[in-house]
């Protein structure tokens, strides 16, 4: 009896793996936005806003530099994992990939990227909208590769991701001389980029996308290279970033819910980063990180790109003790904490 028992209980847990992959709501991650969510595009345009060298990727499997701005994993990669897919999600320019593999997760993130076009031209990156054509694509080769059906399936199943704009205000709107700050006062600006964020959106829905998730800013007065341009503040995070990225998440979270009202069957989240972001600035210790203010590598005050490099003897030997990793990038510790509290706020409904 004992021995039926054992088989049974055996095809009982077999069957219920199987219910489980049959069942996994999200066939697929689809990725937009800027070096938050990018794993490597950047590495096949001519850009500056690169990081496919050592150190970056020095613990990431295999020790490789892909082009993520991290020592690490990014975010979507850990989200990518809680949703049962790759443990990666890889870049679509990236040749290495191909369609195959795209059908189960991409990222058309590019670094540098924002949502006014402007701020992309600043580093010359992809544009959104550029980001939006090469999603175009994509579909057409996934339906060549699945066929109609099966393609549209996982078009309209598939978690669309959108993690971008702290460049539009640390590298555009604020920069100096900017021409963006003489035409619009900050409401104005953050206006401006919630129009084209919810054009994005109803244009992913008119593609047939239905599950997507509007990232949220973190606090940006807090990377590094903030504080340390905060001098008169003494180094700490600088408070007008931080409050304009409350400001505009504000309105962020209201474009969701009008968008759900406007868009039928939509499944529209907005993934906020912010106030999680901030409690391991503060409470460093409660995550077993013990530096906030400067980054890992080199001097950890303004370094990153082609500035965070293997040469520099003071880079720090143990990433995971610290949020940042370059001056304006988390290291792949902090991405993790960040993930894996969206996965079970926000994005819980998907899984
Ligand atoms: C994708 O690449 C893999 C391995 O490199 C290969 O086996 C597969 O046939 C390719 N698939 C397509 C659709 O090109």
């Amino acid at each position: 009896m004992a021995y039926m028992h054992a088989i049974i209980w055996l095809l009982l847990s077999q069957f219920l793996v199987l219910c489980s992959k049959i069942g996994a709501k999200v066939p697929a991650l689809i990725v937009f936005g800027d070096s938050s969510v990018d794993a490597g595009n950047n590495n096949q345009i001519p850009t500056i806003a690169r990081s496919n060298f050592e150190p970056y990727g020095r613990d990431f499997p295999g020790g490789k530099p892909t082009g993520r701005f991290s020592n690490g994993k990014i975010p979507t990669d850990f989200i990518s994992e809680a949703f049962g897919l790759k443990p990666i999600v890889p870049a679509y320019l990236d040749p290495a990939y191909n369609i195959s593999d795209f059908a189960t997760g991409v990222t058309f993130a590019s670094a540098g990227s924002g949502y006014d076009k402007e701020t992309s031209n600043v580093l010359s990156v992809i544009a959104l909208s550029k980001e939006l054509e090469y999603y175009k694509e994509y579909q057409t080769r996934l339906r060549g590769y699945l066929g109609e059906a099966k393609a549209n399936e996982i078009i309209s199943e598939s978690l669309h991701i959108m993690g971008l704009g702290t460049n539009d205000f640390l590298e555009n709107y604020y920069a100096f001389n900017s021409r963006r700050q003489s035409q619009f006062t900050v409401p104005q600006y953050e206006d401006f980029l919630i129009g084209i964020a919810g054009n994005f959106i109803k244009e992913l829905y008119g593609l047939g996308a239905r599950k997507i998730s509007l990232g949220g800013l973190p606090p940006m007065g807090c990377l590094p290279l903030e504080r340390a341009e905060n001098m008169m503040g003494g180094g700490e995070c600088s408070e007008r970033y931080n409050s304009v990225a409350s400001e505009f998440n504000v309105k962020l979270n209201k474009l969701t819910v009008e968008m759900r009202k406007e868009l039928p069957g939509i499944k529209l989240v907005f993934s906020n980063p912010y106030d999680i972001f901030l409690h391991i600035i503060r409470k460093p210790s409660l995550y077993g990180i013990q530096v906030t203010s400067v980054a890992c590598c080199a001097t950890g005050i303004f370094e990153m790109g082609y500035a965070c490099n293997r040469n520099n003897l003071l880079t720090c030997t143990n990433a995971d003790e610290y949020v940042f990793w370059d001056a304006f990038h988390p290291t792949q510790k902090t991405s993790s904490i960040i993930s894996s509290y969206l996965v079970k706020t926000a994005l819980a409904q998907f899984l």
